[in-house]
């Protein structure tokens, strides 16, 4: 299959067969995250592999809602490592301030994030499936605690990879055009805008259930493993918060803006925690 129908057939999948991974496959998807871009080549970037129950059990009690994080039989965490970059830098006799420099910490997370996609599309190419979890960022603290994660490294990004029970059929998404722009910006209006998203996510007052294949498979790929108590309480949520639209429903159930801004404030205490700086 070409890279590219490769790119076009690829879906977040999160549930997987009981079914290990050989090391030499996983050695694959390390070398591929190892031979990323990177921004001088600098590589600030360190992959945990977790597969170890006890290693899973905990991942998965301390992201909560998400059954995948425990069932994978493989998850890795992608972490920005200045760490290593620093001692390298000292006894090198040169100042490395990595933890202070925001440009090098955005390129770091670049970098981070185009090796865990190496690893997806690398998974994707042997018939194994990923999810991102995002919601690692959340617990930095913790997880910085539990796997022995030394100062100036930041875990950033989760990806749960095994081999696919259940794939999504079709995951919306917005049209080419909306997202691309010949030569110069296209402001499009507010009624292009509102299109748009209409065009991707359908009709709004459908069954829920049908909704939320579209717009919040997580809540449906979580009743498949852990019974429907998310399911039941998303559409509690739908109701209470009087939801009538697309983006009510995303910032005002999913991402609410008010648990998003003051989110600031423990991630910022993360990275200082950690010895990042950026004042
Ligand atoms: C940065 C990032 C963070 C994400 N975090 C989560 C997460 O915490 N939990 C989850 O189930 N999926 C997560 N996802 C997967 C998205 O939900 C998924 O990519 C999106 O719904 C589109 O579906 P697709 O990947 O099948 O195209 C994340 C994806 C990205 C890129």
């Amino acid at each position: 299959m070409s890279v590219y129908d490769l790119m076009i057939k690829r879906r977040s999948v999160r549930v997987y067969k009981d079914q290990g991974i050989q090391q030499d496959l996983i050695d694959k998807l390390l070398d591929a995250a190892n031979n990323c871009p990177s921004g001088g080549n600098i590589q600030p970037l360190s992959i945990i592999t977790i597969q170890s129950t006890e290693g899973r059990e905990y991942l998965g009690k301390m992201i909560g809602s998400q059954p995948w994080v425990k069932n994978a039989p493989l998850s890795m965490i992608f972490c920005i490592d200045f760490n290593r970059i620093k001692k390298w830098a000292t006894i090198s006799n040169v100042d490395f301030q990595g933890e202070n420099a925001l440009s090098h910490f955005l390129i770091a997370y670049a970098d981070l994030m185009c090796a865990a996609q190496n690893v997806t599309m690398t998974a994707e190419s042997f018939g194994l499936g990923s999810v991102y979890v995002g919601s690692i960022q959340g617990i930095i603290d913790e997880i910085r605690d539990h796997f022995s994660i030394p100062k100036l490294v930041l875990p950033m990004m989760l990806l749960c990879i095994g081999y696919p029970e259940s794939i999504p059929n079709t995951i919306p998404k917005l049209e080419r055009k909306v997202i691309t722009h010949k030569e110069k910006y296209n402001n499009l209006t507010n009624l292009e805008i509102e299109q748009a998203y209409n065009d991707k996510y359908g009709i709004f007052d459908e069954d829920p259930e049908q909704y939320f294949l579209k717009a919040y498979i997580e809540v449906i790929e979580s009743s498949k493993q852990q019974g429907d108590r998310w399911l039941k309480l998303a559409k509690k949520r739908v109701k209470r918060l009087n939801i009538k639209n697309h983006a009510q429903f995303l910032f005002k159930l999913r991402y609410p803006t008010e648990a998003m801004v003051s989110m600031n404030q423990d991630l910022i205490k993360s990275f200082k925690n950690a010895g990042f700086n950026f004042n």
